[in-house]
């Protein structure tokens, strides 16, 4: 192996297990130092666990590289500091940082608990700003740096997934703002949005309600698809690839990966337009939408009036 990532430190958030155990692996044995970082919770995010882990750091030394383990939660600003510190405190700095760490609690929209959608928020979108945050810092005064973030097609429209959709489409945003604050100091900032079989997306429960995500007919992008033949591996090369030189024009922008697939997601776009010289009016709208820019959208909900 090329060793292409030799002299850099890594930290990847959610690591114990699922892609970020993928990413945490490669990069290692791309010659990376690599701070694995995991709570060990459930898929929901409850309780803790340092053994996957441990595991991850384990495997990584026992092929000859080096790691070091993190307990910190993604979820708070003390435990975002604590996870870049660490890579300072046991490698010196901090080059790479993949804000991967998730969890998942799905229940339709009248029925989510504030507790149901905060967790979701505190992890993903609060968590990847908490450590992103940490680490610019850094990168900002070593003048480089990269940021892989993840995000999910689920942001574009997933039945029962109203605080997992806004967090991930959040970290879209997010993304391409720090493109923007970071680009002027060598940094650049792209999020995937991961298709592969893990416990988040393979579990009996899961299943269960992808299978009736399907049968309502209701479209949601992204989980339509069978994930059981797409390892979590197989999204690390492109993490990888994109802490490279040769990535360097690519930034704020974001990437659907999964098995042998890489997709470059277009920026959204004005596709119609309506324009008069002054303001409409509601009747002349309800008269010209339908015919013009309304015509051809379709409802996602079959039968919805
Ligand atoms: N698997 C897919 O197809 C898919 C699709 C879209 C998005 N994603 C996203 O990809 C990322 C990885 O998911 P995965 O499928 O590998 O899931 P996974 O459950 O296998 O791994 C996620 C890891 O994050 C850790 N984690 C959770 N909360 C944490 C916290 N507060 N602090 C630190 N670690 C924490 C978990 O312990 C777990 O090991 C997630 O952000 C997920 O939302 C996955």
């Amino acid at each position: 192996m090329a060793k292409r990532l030799e002299g850099k430190v890594a930290v990847v958030t959610g690591a114990g297990r699922g892609i970020g155990r993928g990413i945490a692996l490669l990069m290692a044995e791309e010659g990376a130092k690599v701070v694995v970082n995991d709570l060990g919770g459930g898929p929901d995010g409850k309780g803790a666990d340092q053994s996957p882990a441990m595991e991850v750091v384990d495997e990584i030394k026992a092929k000859g590289g080096h790691a070091v383990r993190n307990g910190d939660t993604v979820a708070t600003a003390a435990g975002g500091e604590a996870i870049i510190q660490c890579a300072v405190d046991n490698f010196g700095g901090v080059d790479i940082l993949v804000t991967n760490a998730g969890i998942l609690r799905d229940r339709m929209l009248f029925n989510m608990t504030d507790e149901e959608w905060d967790d979701v928020l505190k992890v993903h979108l609060y968590g990847t700003f908490y450590c992103t945050r940490a680490a610019c810092r850094i990168f900002r005064a070593q003048k480089s740096g990269r940021v892989i973030t993840f995000s999910s097609e689920s942001g574009l429209g997933s039945l029962g997934q109203a605080n997992y959709s806004a967090a991930k489409e959040g970290i879209i945003g997010f993304t391409r703002t720090v493109a923007r604050d970071m680009g002027k100091y060598g940094v650049t900032c792209n999020s995937i949005r991961p298709r592969a079989g893990t416990r988040l997306t393979l579990t009996d429960e899961l299943r269960a309600a992808m299978e009736k995500k399907k049968a309502s007919g209701v479209e949601s992008p992204g989980t339509e698809m069978d994930l059981g033949s797409l390892t979590p591996e197989a999204v690390a090369p492109f993490a990888v690839f994109l802490c490279l030189n040769e990535a360097a024009n690519i930034n704020g922008r974001d990437f659907v990966v999964g098995g042998g697939m890489i997709g470059l997601v277009s920026l959204p776009e004005i596709t119609k337009v309506n324009y008069k010289a002054g303001i409409w009016t509601v009747d002349e709208l309800a008269g010209i939408i339908p015919q013009t820019l309304g015509k051809d959208i379709v409802n996602p909900v079959p039968g919805a009036k």
